[in-house]
């Protein structure tokens, strides 16, 4: 398929949207600065909090998995077996996960649950984190996948 281009540039802040590639949702989120601190105190309950064992392009290995930490560019299909995680992306109680929940997403299946890196924790029947696609930014607000 064709590489797919996209403005993200209305994306305000703690905002997600959706960008079709491939017949595959791509999830673009725009982490507030609070959201990117939050990706550091949970790292213990990952299963591949580094993720060695996911499917990402090399320039996205690292701890926000993002190329521009602000905007995290996930597939959003569970790796367990392809439903669509729904967004828990507000940290705390009213998730319904917890009061130590830090942001991220719940799959309706099976219950399969990721940080706001896409990073699956650990005892999940998902065994990895959130795909990431390959792409590039062509300026600030306009990223190309594929
Ligand atoms: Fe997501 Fe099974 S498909 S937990």
């Amino acid at each position: 398929g064709a590489p797919v281009e996209a403005d993200v540039g209305k994306l305000q802040p703690g905002e997600m949207m959706t960008i079709e590639w491939r017949g595959k949702p791509v999830w673009v989120l725009r982490r507030t600065a609070e959201m990117l601190a939050a990706l550091e105190g949970h790292e213990d309950r990952l299963a591949d909090p580094a993720s060695s064992a996911s499917l990402q392009p090399d320039y996205t290995v690292n701890r926000a998995r993002a190329i521009n930490p602000e905007y995290l560019v996930v597939i959003g299909i569970c790796t367990h077996l392809g439903c669509s995680p729904t967004e828990r992306i507000r940290p705390g109680a009213s998730s319904g996960l917890g009061e130590d929940w830090p942001g991220g997403f719940l799959c309706p299946c099976h219950g399969s649950i990721f940080d706001l890196a896409g990073r699956v924790f650990k005892n999940q029947p998902a065994p990895t984190n959130l795909e990431i696609p390959p792409h590039t930014w062509l300026s600030a607000t306009s990223l190309l996948i594929g």
